[in-house]
C-alpha cells in the first residue's frame, strides 16, 4: 500500500510533484541539499494551492490538509519511510546515478524507484542500483499541478509489475500514463526539443524576433504558447541538457544545441527562474 512518496529536488518540478501528490492524500518528504531550496519550493506550494482556492477548484480545508502532509528535509535519511521515490533532480546523469546509488541503500528493497528526467536512459540509472526491475522513468510535464500526461518510462529490466505500479499512481493523481521506450528524449522529448532548437536557430539567423515566431506558431499551428515561451518556462539550460543527451545518444547532428541556445545559458540567462531569457521576466 503506497501512502508516502518521496521527493528528491525541490526545483521546478520536484516542487510541482510534491503538490501533486500531496494533493491527491499522500504523505510527502521533500528532499533538496539546502533549507532555502525547501523553503522556496514550499512558498510555490502554498501559492499554487492560493491560486486554486481563489479559483474554487480547492477548498481553504483542502489546501490547509495538503499543506500539512509536505514534510521537507536536507537528508535522505528520511525517504527509509517512504513507499515510492521519484527523483527530481538535475538533469546530469553523473549525479543522478550518484543519486539512485544512495536511494538503492537507503530505501526498502522492495521500493519503487521513478526518475522524472527528460531524457537520461532510465536502464542507466536502474544499473546503479540493485533493483533495476524496480527503477522507472516518470516523466511529469510542467506545471506538474495542471498538466495530465506523464511520460511513464520502461528501462530495460523494467519489470511489468513496476510499470502497472507507476501508472496506477499516475491515475491517482487523475493523470494519464502513456508508455515510452528507453531511448533518448523518450516521446515528448525526441519531438519538442528539435522544434525548440529550430526555433532558437531562427532567432540567431534573424528570420523573426522571438515574439514573432512565438506568434506564427500560436495563431499558424494553434499551439497554445510558441517555442520560445515554452522553452523559458522549461528553462534554458534544461533544454540544452536535454539537447546534450540528444545529440550524444544518436549521434545526429540534427540534434546539435544551437550556439545561441549555448551562450544564453553560459550567460546565466536561463528563462523564467532567471528572471531573463528570451522574455523578460
Ligand atoms: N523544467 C521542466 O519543465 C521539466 C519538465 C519535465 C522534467 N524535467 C526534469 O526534472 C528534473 C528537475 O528539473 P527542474 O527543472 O526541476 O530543475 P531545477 O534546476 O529547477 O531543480 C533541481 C533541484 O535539484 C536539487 N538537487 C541537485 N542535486 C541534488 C541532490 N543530489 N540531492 C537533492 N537535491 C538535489 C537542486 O538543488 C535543485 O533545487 C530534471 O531531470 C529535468 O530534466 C524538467
Amino acid at each position: 500500500m503506497i501512502t508516502t512518496i518521496g521527493v528528491v529536488g525541490a526545483g521546478t518540478m520536484g516542487g510541482g510533484i510534491a503538490q501533486a501528490f500531496a494533493q491527491a492524500g499522500f504523505a510527502v518528504r521533500l528532499v533538496d541539499v539546502a533549507e532555502p531550496l525547501l523553503d522556496r519550493a514550499r512558498r510555490g506550494v502554498e501559492k499554487s494551492l492560493d491560486t486554486f482556492v481563489n479559483k474554487g477548484k480547492v477548498s481553504a480545508v483542502e489546501r490547509d490538509a495538503a499543506l500539512g502532509r509536505l514534510a521537507t528535509s536536507t537528508t535522505l535519511d528520511r525517504l527509509v519511510e517512504a513507499d515510492y521515490i521519484v527523483e527530481a533532480i538535475i538533469e546530469n546523469v553523473d549525479a543522478k546515478r550518484a543519486l539512485f546509488m544512495s536511494l538503492d541503500a537507503i530505501a526498502r528493497p522492495e521500493i519503487i524507484l521513478a526518475s522524472n528526467t527528460s531524457s537520461i536512459s532510465i536502464t542507466l540509472l536502474g544499473a546503479a542500483t540493485k533493483r533495476p526491475d524496480r527503477v522507472l522513468g516518470m516523466h511529469f510535464m510542467n506545471p506538474v499541478p495542471l498538466m495530465t500526461l506523464v511520460e511513464m518510462i520502461r528501462g530495460q529490466a523494467t519489470s511489468d509489475e513496476s510499470m502497472r505500479i507507476g501508472s496506477e499512481l499516475c491515475r491517482r493523481l487523475g493523470k494519464t500514463p502513456v508508455e515510452a521506450a528507453d531511448f533518448p528524449g523518450f516521446i515528448a522529448n525526441r519531438i519538442l526539443m528539435p522544434m525548440i532548437n529550430e526555433a532558437i536557430y531562427a532567432v540567431m539567423e534573424g528570420v523573426g524576433t522571438p515574439e514573432a515566431i512565438d506568434t506564427v506558431m500560436k495563431l499558424g499551428m494553434n499551439h497554445p504558447m510558441g517555442p520560445l515561451t515554452l522553452a523559458d518556462f522549461i528553462g534554458l539550460d534544461v533544454c540544452l541538457a536535454i539537447l546534450e543527451v540528444l545529440h550524444e545518444g544518436f549521434g545526429d547532428p540534427k540534434y546539435r544545441a544551437c550556439p545561441l541556445l549555448r551562450r544564453m545559458v553560459a550567460a546565466g540567462r536561463l528563462g523564467r527562474k532567471s528572471g531573463q531569457g528570451f522574455y523578460t521576466y
